[in-house]
């Protein structure tokens, strides 16, 4: 007999693959397999996934660039979307609307080229528009949401719309879009002299790549910074850099940063977040947060790396 979920999908325009690996399409190189991924071509594809998802009551993941995500080993149960096919990019005067799969560096590129200035502030942000939307992306000089003028969305209810920036509460780290998947998003630019912007993204770039261990497999920034403090400070002066489970080490370059230098498992991840927010939290009274999206974990493996 088949799938019910396989039978669902029969209609959508895009791949459908089963028992996917995970570990290629994350940075950090880890995770078991998606039991199905979905790429869907256009925003009525995505909003028949989500449909599906919840009528059959089977759990939805979206997956943007795979920056910021840890994958259990055994993998991850329903359904993870991708949507790199939605990979548009529209200008409209100093507006520029992108696909939910767009590159952030190459959505930087074309505003440069066209001179439209104000996402230089992502500059090194390895994630895809989408992703970067959900979770209010950014560095010190700024975030994703500074410069959103509206979003097109699929809502919990498999509907199509557009909203305006003022119908969403984004804060640190979090674009609060309360489950709504980013079909794409419109951005508020400034005119400015491409070579004028060319400085600030290299600028920009030339402090992220000393500063962080870019060319190595991890996560990005494991925790959110505490607010007014820096969670790699922190973990430094903890003693924790260096710090090892196996593959997975706490960079010496950046300890909010751990790299996968490998074969590194999602367990061992997973251990070393224990271990490193244990010391800290000896050492400063103070409980970091995971700014890391897990996906495929049991409640109590996730409780304890937090106790
Ligand atoms: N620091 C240390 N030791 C470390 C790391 C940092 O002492 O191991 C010190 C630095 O010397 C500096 C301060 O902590 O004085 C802040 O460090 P940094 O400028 O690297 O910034 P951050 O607060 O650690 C944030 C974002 C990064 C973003 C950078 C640069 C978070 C959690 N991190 O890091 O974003 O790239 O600013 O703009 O908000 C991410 O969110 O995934 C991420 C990488």
């Amino acid at each position: 007999m088949q799938d019910p979920l396989a039978i669902a999908l029969r209609d959508l325009r895009g791949s459908v693959r089963w028992n996917v690996p995970m570990r290629p399409m994350t940075h950090v190189r880890i995770g078991g397999p998606a039991q199905c991924l979905v790429a869907p071509l256009s925003e009525e594809d995505v909003a028949l996934v989500v449909r599906v998802c919840r009528d059959l009551d089977v759990p939805m993941h979206v997956l943007g660039g795979g920056s910021n995500v840890l994958v259990a080993d055994r993998g991850v149960r329903g359904v993870v979307v991708h949507l790199g096919a939605l990979n548009r990019v529209v200008r409209d005067g100093t507006r520029l609307t992108a696909g939910a799969g767009v590159t952030v560096p190459s959505l930087l590129r074309g505003a440069r080229e066209a001179g439209l200035a104000g996402l230089e502030v992502l500059t090194g942000v390895p994630a895809e528009v989408g992703g970067a939307v959900a979770m209010n992306a950014g560095t010190r000089e700024g975030e994703t949401f500074d410069r959103l003028h509206a979003l097109t969305v699929v809502d919990r209810n498999a509907e199509v719309s557009v909203l305006e920036r003022a119908d969403f509460r984004p804060s640190y780290r979090d674009g609060g879009l309360g489950g709504r998947v980013v079909v794409d998003a419109t951005f508020d630019l400034d005119e400015d002299d491409p070579k004028a912007i060319y400085a600030r993204f290299e600028s920009f770039l030339r402090y992220r790549n000393a500063t962080q261990p870019v060319s190595e497999r991890s996560v990005g920034c494991v925790f959110k910074n505490p607010a007014g403090e820096s969670a790699g400070r922190l973990i430094e002066q903890a003693g924790c850099k260096l710090m090892r489970r196996g593959a997975i080490q706490v960079s010496a370059r950046h300890a909010n940063y751990f790299v996968n230098d490998g074969e590194g498992t999602a367990a061992d991840f997973l251990g070393l977040i224990r271990d490193v927010r244990a010391r800290v939290r000896d050492v400063f009274g103070t409980e970091l947060q995971l700014e890391v999206k897990t996906w495929g974990f049991r409640e109590e493996e996730l409780r304890l790396a937090e106790s």
